[in-house]
């Protein structure tokens, strides 16, 4: 709990707490073709302090429920929500991503921005599949190695980090056995890594090792991501998050 507790002070404060974007957020509402006046039903599964929740309540006629597991995230995307007149769109869960309380085929999309590694991308989407509707969408980040081959330091790093990493086409593979029709995806460029996260993170550490009183395990968590920094800034061409976009089969 420790531990939850230095990481949650690192990434409440921040505008997001994984690798994304407002224009890549729209560029997938675009690819999924959402209707923008159509009443939608979202949940949005690992949604952090909200920032896909609130575009998507900004954009989007819809009633989202964004889920995540630690509830210092949800009370920070609500006061956000509040501060600009969303809240009444927006309705907040704390529950683990792999015991959802939804009911078969009550939801129009689920969403998932850097998050679905939590239970592994495959599982995600076998458990999930049930809360859509028929013809509803699934949209979910993943990381994704974007080149064939890949050096032996990243190769190890990401296998003790997510074994699951895989390319693009191994992902579009298990939405299609998994009773989904892909209909788009995209890599999230640079920007999404660097200046929506990673440097405002950097920005951070001093502050967050202060207020820790440099403990030992702030210090960890410091090195940890710095070491995760280095290695995206050496061999960024060889992956990033594939944003996927599939449709639920009948
Ligand atoms: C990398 S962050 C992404 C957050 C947000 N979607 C974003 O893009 O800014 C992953 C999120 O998943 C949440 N999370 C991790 N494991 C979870 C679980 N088992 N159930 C629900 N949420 C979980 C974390 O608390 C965190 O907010």
């Amino acid at each position: 709990m420790e531990d939850y507790k230095l990481l949650i002070d690192l990434h409440k404060g921040a505008n997001r707490q994984g690798p994304g974007g407002d224009a890549e957020t729209e560029k997938a509402i675009n690819l999924a073709m959402l209707d923008r006046t159509a009443p939608l039903k979202i949940a949005d599964i690992g949604s952090g302090t909200g920032a896909s929740t609130i575009l998507l309540a900004r954009l989007l006629n819809a009633r989202i429920t964004a889920v995540d597991f630690l509830q210092e995230f949800l009370e920070v995307l609500e006061g956000r929500a509040k501060n600009i007149g969303l809240s009444e769109k927006i309705t907040t869960l704390v529950c683990s991503m792999d015991n959802l309380p939804f009911g078969d085929e009550e939801y129009d999309v689920i969403w998932s921005e850097g998050a679905i590694y939590n239970i592994g991308f495959e599982k995600g989407v076998m458990d999930w599949n049930r809360y859509l509707k028929i013809g509803g969408l699934l949209v979910v980040s993943e990381i994704t190695w974007i080149t064939a081959s890949r050096p032996s330091e990243l190769q190890n790093y990401w296998a003790g980090e997510y074994p699951e990493i895989d390319v693009a086409s191994s992902k579009i593979n298990i939405l299609e056995k998994n009773g989904f029709s892909p209909i788009g995806y995209f890599v999230l460029p640079e920007h999404c890594w660097l200046d929506n996260y990673y440097r405002p993170m950097q920005n951070n550490f001093k502050n967050f090792l202060n207020r820790n009183g440099n403990s030992e395990g702030a210090r960890t968590i410091v090195e940890a991501e710095n070491r995760e920094i280095e290695l995206y800034e050496k061999y960024k061409n060889h992956y990033s998050y594939g944003v996927y976009i599939a449709r639920k089969l009948g």
